[in-house]
């Protein structure tokens, strides 16, 4: 029998190798059969709008296909969108279904994270309650690493790899700077509620670096005060002090750090605070409280959008789940996420199998407390031992005029590259 058409769509924060599952979609269905690969623009949001583009329009060989995957940021743009529960507006699915219907979908695949996943598992069971023919397939991706049942998320060890990266070139730079100076770095990390990314700046400690003095998780009560004593201390050792911490620290209060900071507070649809500013009211604190030099430093998007140092591990395991979540429908299978599972650490193997997304969506997957130290403020040799083989191998861009050549829907692809090369 014929096979119908596919619907893919990218939803929540980017990453540096998003684009590499949408690639893996893409891939899988046309060698599946599958008779089109259609992409909503901006998620469910612009679906419902009617805006989709039809992929091979855009993804036209092999080549294409590889600056997709090197390609950082959502291709088809993204969206923060709270599906309504089915009883407080039938209307919203009947849209969608409409649409779905009228364009021969046969599978639908959501790339994202525990909101998305919710839409996932908001569309499976309305598909069960009228009797719908679609398949319905979640594709995780976060650089926070905080979805359950899947041993991490693609784009997470992209993200650890920059963050490792760059606070040891911070690091470098603060130490190369310090002669009869006391200085005090702070390092904001992203991850929301989870301290995956910030417990990667240890990354950074090895032969040639001693990685940063101090790392605060979110998943730990933080105390200024505490804070504070901890820098003193440390500045009677020794010039330079650098402290990671995530945006998502909260005192004993559960108050975050970052709404201590004056200005505006942006929330999303989920109700997620805009987090940005701890960092630098940190690092004005001490300035004020102790009179040194010091420097905030915010990774802020840089952190999901390098993708001229994404692991190679992880573009590929982004492909490989792409991959999967099309084999999955295809098999008949509907109301999932595609999980990763570690096989062996040396050589780092992994593979993929499928969970029930009513078990993954809207949780919130933490650190384990074991991971991190009595004190809370740095974090194991066991957390390193999970992350490292995660950030491992290269994927290099391919470069034009100096810098890294990305796929985008004004750009013609590769042959477009070619000439421009020229
Ligand atoms: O969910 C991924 C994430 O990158 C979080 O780590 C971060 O808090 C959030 O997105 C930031 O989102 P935005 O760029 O919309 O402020």
């Amino acid at each position: 029998m014929k096979k119908g058409n596919v619907l893919v769509g990218q939803s929540g924060g980017p990453t540096a190798v998003i684009n590499s599952s949408l690639a893996g979609v893409f891939k899988t269905a046309m060698d599946r059969g599958f008779n089109k690969v259609y992409g909503m623009r901006y998620g469910i949001q612009g679906f419902m709008d009617e805006q989709y583009v039809d992929l091979s329009d855009y993804i036209k060989n092999e080549l294409d296909l590889e600056l997709l995957k090197r390609t950082p940021s959502a291709f088809l743009g993204t969206c923060r969108y709270k599906m309504p529960a089915i009883h407080e507006d039938r209307s919203v699915y009947e849209r969608i279904f409409e649409l779905l219907d009228k364009m021969d979908i046969e599978v639908f695949i959501y790339i994202g994270g525990n909101d998305s996943m919710d839409t996932i598992k908001k569309l499976s069971d309305y598909a069960i309650l009228t009797g719908a023919k679609q398949r319905f397939i979640g594709c995780p991706k976060t650089i926070d690493n905080d979805l359950a049942l899947t041993d991490h998320t693609p784009g997470f060890g992209s993200a650890a790899k920059y963050i490792g990266t760059s606070t040891k070139e911070i690091i470098r730079d603060c130490l190369g700077f310090s002669y009869q100076k006391k200085n005090v770095t702070v390092i904001e990390v992203m991850g929301r509620n989870a301290g995956w990314l910030t417990g990667a700046t240890a990354l950074s400690k090895g032969e040639d670096c001693d990685g940063p003095d101090m790392i605060f998780l979110p998943e730990v009560p933080f105390d200024l005060k505490k804070f504070k004593e901890q820098v003193e201390k440390l500045l009677k050792k020794k010039d330079v002090v650098v402290a990671a911490v995530s945006e998502g620290i909260k005192d004993a209060n559960g108050t975050y750090i970052c709404q201590l900071t004056a200005g505006s507070e942006s929330v999303d649809a989920f109700g997620h605070i805009q987090m940005t500013g701890t960092a630098s009211f940190l690092a004005n604190y001490i300035h004020d409280e102790l009179g040194c030099k010091t420097r905030a430093v915010e990774f802020s998007t840089l952190q999901r959008a390098a993708a001229h140092l994404a692991s190679r591990i992880d573009i590929n395991e982004a492909f490989m789940v792409g991959g999967a979540a099309v084999k999955a429908a295809d098999e008949g299978i509907s109301g999932v996420m595609v999980v990763i599972d570690r096989l062996s650490d040396d050589p780092y193997q992994s593979t993929t199998g499928v969970y029930d997304v009513h078990r993954i969506a809207n949780d919130e997957k933490l650190v384990p407390r074991n991971w991190i130290n009595k004190d809370g403020n740095y974090v194991t040799d066991e957390f390193i031992d999970y992350v490292r083989p995660l950030i491992q191998g290269d994927y290099q861009p391919m470069m034009v005029g100096g810098l890294p050549r990305h796929l985008t829907m004004n750009s013609k692809g590769y042959k477009d590259l070619y000439n421009a090369d020229k």
